[in-house]
């Protein structure tokens, strides 16, 4: 995957409420390019897989069971600057600090039902977005 790629979930809570449409406006009005979606409810095995890196960390049990509670929406989306503009378009991880105009300030519920997730970098962004679609 290229660098001006990031890797993107539209998480449970959003797909339950039907906000699909909605978040994916968003990031198309946001000058992204969606080039790989899949709509998939993750076993619990495969979110604690997704977010190992979290193993050791207090939430991390919840959060798998969150993930693997519904069908989430996994996208790939291309943009200059990918990961970094991804990131701000999505805004805080905790919806109470996220900025107007963002995709968590509109959709997201909780700090664990926050909508949406977005790579924190290129590197993870590749590994991301592998785990769903496989080496592009
Ligand atoms: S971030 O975005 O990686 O900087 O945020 P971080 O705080 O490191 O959180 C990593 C992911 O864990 C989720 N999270 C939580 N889930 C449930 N309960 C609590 N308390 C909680 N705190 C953080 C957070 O939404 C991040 O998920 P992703 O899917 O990466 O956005």
């Amino acid at each position: 995957m290229a660098t001006n790629r990031t890797f993107t979930m539209i998480k449970p809570d959003a797909v339950q409420d039907n906000h699909i449409g909605g978040i994916l406006s968003m990031i198309e009005a946001g000058s992204f390019r969606i080039v790989e979606l899949q709509k998939v409810t993750l076993t619990a095995e495969r979110a604690g897989q997704f977010y190992a890196v979290h193993a050791e960390r207090p939430f991390y049990n919840d959060l798998v069971k969150y993930m693997s509670s519904g069908p989430i929406v996994a996208a790939i989306l291309e943009k200059d600057n990918a990961v970094a503009d991804f990131r701000t378009l999505i805004g805080a991880t905790n919806p109470a600090n996220a900025e107007d105009g963002t995709i968590r300030k509109k959709y997201a519920k909780s700090i664990e039902a926050n909508a949406v997730h977005g790579s924190d970098s290129d590197e993870n962004a590749q590994i991301e977005g592998d785990f769903f679609f496989g080496t592009k």
